[in-house]
């Protein structure tokens, strides 16, 4: 089984200003900081709100870079700029439902708001994708729901064949 130490995880942050340089991107560092906890940060990158390019990267450290873990934070919404859940299901093997409802869940105590966020948690391969929405409490808030089940998640992926019950 892995140790945290050797978790690989991607921190992609969508933002068509944030890439062009228009607005510091504060949500990526808040992110790369809570997973110090699950694995190294060996990639991070600010995309503009295009479904191609996340598609790619998605694809790419998935496939290539054989990250473990890619975590997204932005473009969740209902602008129409907000694309990365369509290019997380483009890209994706299946979906794990249950990550998804916890963030969503936890996050309607925070604000009714969250029920706008449609993010996705999948899997291509072995490469775990979470999307978060943008904004730094956001992103925290959400990501802070299913930090729980990371590492089992992870480990699971990685095919640790032992038996899951609690003792
Ligand atoms: N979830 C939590 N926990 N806290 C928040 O403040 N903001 C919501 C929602 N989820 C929010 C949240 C808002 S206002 C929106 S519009 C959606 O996430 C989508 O955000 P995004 O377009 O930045 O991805």
């Amino acid at each position: 089984m892995k140790t945290s130490e050797e978790y690989r995880i991607g921190v992609v942050t969508l933002s068509d200003k944030g890439s062009q340089g228009q607005r510091v991107d504060e949500s990526g560092p808040i992110v790369q900081s809570l997973l110090s906890t699950v694995g190294k940060v060996i990639h991070t990158l600010i995309l503009p709100d295009d479904i191609e390019s996340i598609a790619g990267v998605l694809t790419e450290w998935s496939d290539l870079e054989r990250l473990n873990l890619i975590v997204t934070t932005g473009g969740t919404g209902l602008t129409p700029r907000d694309v990365t859940p369509q290019a997380t299901l483009q890209v994706i093997d299946y979906e794990i439902p249950g990550m998804a409802e916890v963030m969503r869940m936890q996050s309607l105590k925070k604000t009714p708001h969250a029920m706008l966020s449609r993010a996705i948690v999948g899997v291509r391969g072995q490469t775990m994708i979470v999307n978060l929405p943008g904004s730094p409490k956001a992103a925290r808030e959400n990501l802070e729901a299913v930090m729980p089940a990371l590492p089992h998640a992870l480990a699971k992926l990685a095919g640790d064949p032992s038996d899951c019950g609690e003792k």
